[in-house]
Parts: structure tokens; sequence; C-alpha cells
């Protein structure tokens, strides 16, 4: 099979930090225009700073009337845009019996996993009339196996994981490419972890670089599932790899 051309204009939500910015890095090195979009403009600015010719745009992908705008812009400054990277995400730790343990469900669902699919749903006109593109779905290696102290967060990435299956299905044989992106553990602010939380765990985590380097070359391959580290065991043995993560834990009042 021919390898497809690289993109000329990509879209990545979340792209001012971590995984989505070495996203944004690796492929303006590679002479794809990168737009990313992000909540904060200090984040966005700082990362325009980092990259030179990298085009921020201020956007919530999980309110409606920002995605609106941000999907006329593109239309209107970007119609060539053919490659969606939906990775904004948030993680948040929970502890089922404690009070306000569900505080920001309905937000972290969103921008996990109804901003995606709507994003997806309002570009798809547009990318369809590429000759080629791609939408790459980030999703987690915990999509296949939770962890049990990020439940909403591992469900809304399963979700994900099962919409972009349809999507891939039904897709098929268009000129828009779907493929999903799982990465293991990587060290970045996923999850507001303290400095210091960071420190200790960045020796059993992959670094953003690596992982998206990772990434990028079974992109080329032109794999469907770019599954790097701990995420290709993840996906193969799944739900039979939870008791291996998730030890038991106590809860005070269940039974032993
Ligand atoms: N790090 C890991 O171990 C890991 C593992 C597997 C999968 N992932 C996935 O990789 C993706 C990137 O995460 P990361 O690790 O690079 O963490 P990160 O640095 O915290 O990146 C998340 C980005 O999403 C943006 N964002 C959050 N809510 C948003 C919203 N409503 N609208 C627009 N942008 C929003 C954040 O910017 P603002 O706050 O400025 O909006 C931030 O730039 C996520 O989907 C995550 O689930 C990460």
């Amino acid at each position: 099979m021919t390898a497809p051309p690289a993109p000329t204009c990509a879209l990545i939500t979340g792209g001012a930090t971590g995984i989505g910015l070495e996203l944004a890095r690796q492929w303006l090195a590679r002479g794809t225009r990168v737009i990313v979009c992000g909540r904060r403009e200090a984040a966005l600015a700082a990362a325009r700073a980092e990259l030179p010719g990298l085009v921020t745009r201020v956007c919530d992908v999980t309110d409606d009337a920002a995605r609106a705008d941000l999907v006329a812009w593109i239309g209107a400054e970007h119609p060539d845009l053919d490659l969606l990277v939906n990775n904004a995400g948030a993680q948040v730790h929970r502890v089922i019996d404690q009070p306000q343990a569900f505080a920001g469900t309905a937000e972290e669902i969103a921008v996990n996993l109804t901003a995606p699919i709507l994003l997806t749903a309002a570009l798809l006109p547009l990318l369809r009339r590429q000759p080629h593109a791609w939408i790459i779905m980030v999703s987690s290696g915990l999509a296949f196996a939770p962890i049990a102290h990020a439940p909403v967060y591992c469900a809304a990435k399963a979700g994900l994981h099962s919409f972009t299956l349809s999507l891939r299905h039904q897709l098929r044989g268009t000129s828009v490419q779907v493929v999903e992106f799982a990465p293991p553990a990587v060290d970045t602010a996923l999850g507001n972890r303290s400095d210091e939380n960071r420190a200790a765990s960045a020796a059993h985590m992959m670094s953003a670089p690596d992982c998206v380097t990772a990434a990028l070359a079974r992109f080329d391959a032109g794999d469907e599932e770019l599954l790097v580290g701990t995420s290709p065991m993840l996906r193969e043995k799944g739900e039979a790899l939870f008791a291996m993560l998730n030890p038991p834990m106590a809860l005070p009042g269940a039974a032993p």
C-alpha cells in the first residue's frame, strides 16, 4: 500500500501542553501547519513562544458555542485542514465513598468523550473534502483496563475507544482514516499532580517526546492503533489485567 502523504494542516485540541504540545512540535518539524487550542491563553502563549509558527486559538471544546466558533474559523482560515487530533483531556482521582466524590463528573465526561465526538462530527464535512484526511482519537491504555482511582476518566476513555471503532467502520473506504492513539503513563500535568508527586513518579513514566516519537513511527507505517509502552499489553489482555493494575482496596463498610 502506498503510504499516505504527510498532513498539510493539523488541529490538536489541548495542544499547548504535554502530549499535544509534543505532537505539535514533531508535526511542525515535518512541515505541517499546526493549530492548537485550549482554554488558557497563557498556556497557548507559552506554546507559541516555544514553537515559532504555531497557530493558537482559545477554545473550551466542551462549550457548544466555542466549538462552533472554532469550526467556523477553521473553515474560513484553514479550509485545507486534513488532520484532527482529539487530544484534550482531564483526569480526576475519586474516592467513591467520600463527600463530593462525583463533583465535576459531567465536565470530565464532556472533555474526554462528548467533545471529541461532537468536534469530529462538526469537522467531518471539511475533512471529507480533502484528498486524504485523518482523525486521531487520543484514548489511553486505561481504555482497555481501568485504574479504579480514576473511574470516570477510564469509563470515558473506554467510551472513546468504542466510538472510534464505530467511526472507523463507518468511514472505511472513504478518504478519512480513523486512528486511535493510546499512550501509556506519560510524565505530563494530567491529573493535576503536584511537582513533588510528578518527580517521584517520573521514573515509572514515559516522557512525552519518547511517547510521541513511538506513536508517529506507527502512524507513518499506516497503523490504525498507535499503541505505545504498556498499551499493547492492555489492549490484548484488557480486563484480565484489572486485578494486577488494582490491588484490593478496603473501603470502609465493604465486605472483606
Ligand atoms: N499523561 C498520561 O499518562 C496519559 C496517558 C494516556 C492518555 N493520556 C491522554 O493524553 C491527552 C493529553 O494529556 P496530557 O497527558 O498531555 O496532559 P495535559 O498536559 O494536562 O494536557 C491536557 C490538555 O488539555 C487541555 N484541555 C483540558 N480541558 C480542555 C477543554 N475543556 N477544552 C480545551 N482544552 C482542554 C489543557 O489545556 P487548558 O487547561 O488550557 O484547557 C491541556 O493543554 C489526554 O487526552 C489524556 O487523557 C495521557
